[in-house]
């Protein structure tokens, strides 16, 4: 049985998945639809309740999208949110008022009647606003329950018909009371009842996975990260033996990568686990190559082959098992929903042969990653391996400036470790969203004992960020980057000298490559 369901309709506003963060957080599952949805889309759910989101376009614009008429149809608690409060407005006989400027940034609201939507809520308290529109009269049967110096209906509602309206944005921090108001929503308003947990959702995504699945066999690759290693593991819990992970070991790996791989699935999931040793391929693929695209190009292409060569032994395979998130969905959909969601395939394996059908099945396409973690925990995956830094998929071959060669590679993959193993016991790996080294393609001039040396440079990257589109470099305390230089350098030969990246991105970007 599908979770009690609170829609949230997307207008484009770029606090959509914020809303829906909220949501969960409350333990009620949501969804975000295009406005144009279809009864199809609905037509299984338990709608409790729908919102409809912000967004940019002005109401009088031509494309401008409008309510759907199946939203007031479906006779649940319906909230707008700024663009979303106009549309309501606007399509019950209301009017919204052009305007050019807009009005953006904190303001403080107050609260001028009793309203469901602010229980608990002090009459007057800060919010958020982002808009250049506003409502100026309000269908009949309505009434503002707030408002701020700017805006006279900050809120409305039509309680009889549990139709709210506001015009400010309770999804976002600034708005100091917002949980409280969509908490006010989903439960007073909405009656949802907040079952919806990580546990409930490991269940029915494996009762699904089965009944989708049914005697067919399923292919999933793992490429070490954390995506496919929670599919990976759901889909065992699922269909057991019916499942086949592939690993490719394609030479360009961290170091101990794929014996960890070996280990969590081939031992702990007790999985039918085909390793691919294809280290030799892709090095004689990617001789005498140095330009990053070049190699990015050869190693996809190489990694198709050899998924693909292995793929057609394991008879009788018609699923293929991704990594698929819910924020790739909601890019992937225009701005202003056209046909419905066109997901993107995996970088690795969107290239398979057009004979090579498989079945697409995506058990996460409806979670966001921190949830996705959650759900590899319940599963029983390690925190280490659920906490990994990301990892390009074409690994050390960008973090090997110049050519890769397998010296190279080890060379870097014992300072990797070495660095790694520095940033967990000073205790800052969960605090750095990447930290890696760099092999550079010059040497230095160096001294060790009585000898002069003349050995490779390597750079030290640590960054944080929130999702990987800026970064900051990661302030390491000096005494800790202390401790790494000198344990690469004492320990691995043919490094003399280590350096630290100070860029931040942008202008930098993360990956030197
Ligand atoms: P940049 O270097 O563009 O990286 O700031 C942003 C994030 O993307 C990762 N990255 C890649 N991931 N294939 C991948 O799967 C790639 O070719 C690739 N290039 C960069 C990078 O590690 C960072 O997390």
């Amino acid at each position: 049985m599908k979770p009690e369901t609170i829609l949230i309709i997307d207008y484009g506003s770029q606090y959509n998945l914020l809303i829906a963060r909220r949501i969960r957080e409350f333990g009620v599952y949501c969804e975000i639809l295009p406005p144009n949805f279809k009864e199809s889309d609905i037509a299984d759910k338990p709608i409790k309740g729908i919102i409809l989101s912000g967004g940019p376009a002005s109401i009088y614009e031509k494309n401008a999208p409008a309510l759907n008429s199946l939203v007031l149809k479906q006779g649940v608690p319906v909230l707008g949110i700024c663009y979303g409060m106009q549309a309501l407005c606007h399509s019950l006989g209301g009017r919204v008022k052009r305007s050019n400027h807009r009005e953006y940034g904190r303001a403080p609201l107050s609260v001028t009647r009793e309203s469901k939507f602010f229980k608990g809520v002090p009459r007057v308290t800060q919010t958020w606003m982002s808009h250049g529109d506003s409502v100026v009269k309000l269908p009949a049967g309505f009434y503002g329950t707030a408002r701020t110096s700017n805006t006279p209906f900050a809120a409305c509602e039509n309680p009889k018909q549990k139709i709210y309206g506001v015009q400010f944005h309770p999804e976002v921090a600034h708005t100091d009371r917002g949980a409280a108001m969509l908490k006010n929503f989903v439960f007073g308003v909405c009656g949802a009842k907040g079952a919806w947990t990580i546990r409930s959702f490991v269940e029915d995504g494996v009762r699904m996975a089965r009944a989708t699945v049914g005697k067919d066999h399923v292919i999933c690759g793992l490429s070490g990260g954390v995506d496919s290693s929670v599919v990976a593991a759901l889909l065992s819990k699922a269909v057991g033996k019916q499942l086949t992970c592939i690993f490719v070991d394609n030479g360009l790996l961290r170091k101990g990568e794929r014996e960890q791989v070996e280990k969590i699935f081939g031992r702990q999931f007790k999985a039918d686990l085909h390793v691919v040793d294809a280290r030799k391929l892709f090095l004689k693929n990617l001789k005498g190559i140095s330009d990053p695209e070049k190699k990015r190009k050869v190693i996809g292409h190489t990694f198709i082959r050899v998924f693909e060569k292995e793929a057609r032994k394991i008879r009788g395979a018609k699923w293929l098992a991704q990594g698929t998130l819910y924020p790739d969905v909601i890019e992937s959909r225009s701005a202003f929903g056209g046909p419905s969601a066109t997901i993107k395939t995996h970088h690795n394996v969107g290239g398979l042969p057009e004979d090579m059908k498989f079945k697409l099945i995506e058990p996460l396409k409806e979670l966001f990653k921190d949830e996705v973690r959650k759900v590899g925990r319940e599963l029983g995956l390690s925190a280490e391996m659920i906490g990994r830094h990301p990892f390009p998929g074409p690994g050390l071959a960008i973090r090997i400036l110049g050519d890769v060669t397998e010296e190279r590679l080890k060379i870097l993959q014992e300072a990797d470790s070495r660095f790694i193993e520095e940033i967990r016991t000073a205790g800052l790996y969960d605090k750095i969203w990447q930290a890696f080294c760099v092999l550079l393609p010059i040497k230095s001039v160096g001294v060790m004992g009585d000898q002069r040396t003349y050995e490779n440079v390597l750079a030290v990257r640590a960054v944080t960020s929130l999702d990987g589109m800026t970064a900051d470099w990661a302030e390491i305390p000096a005494p800790v980057l202390a401790k790494i230089s000198n344990r690469i350098i004492n320990e691995v030969r043919g490094i003399n000298r280590v350096v630290y990246d100070i860029s931040s991105k942008p202008p930098a970007t993360i990956e030197w490559e």
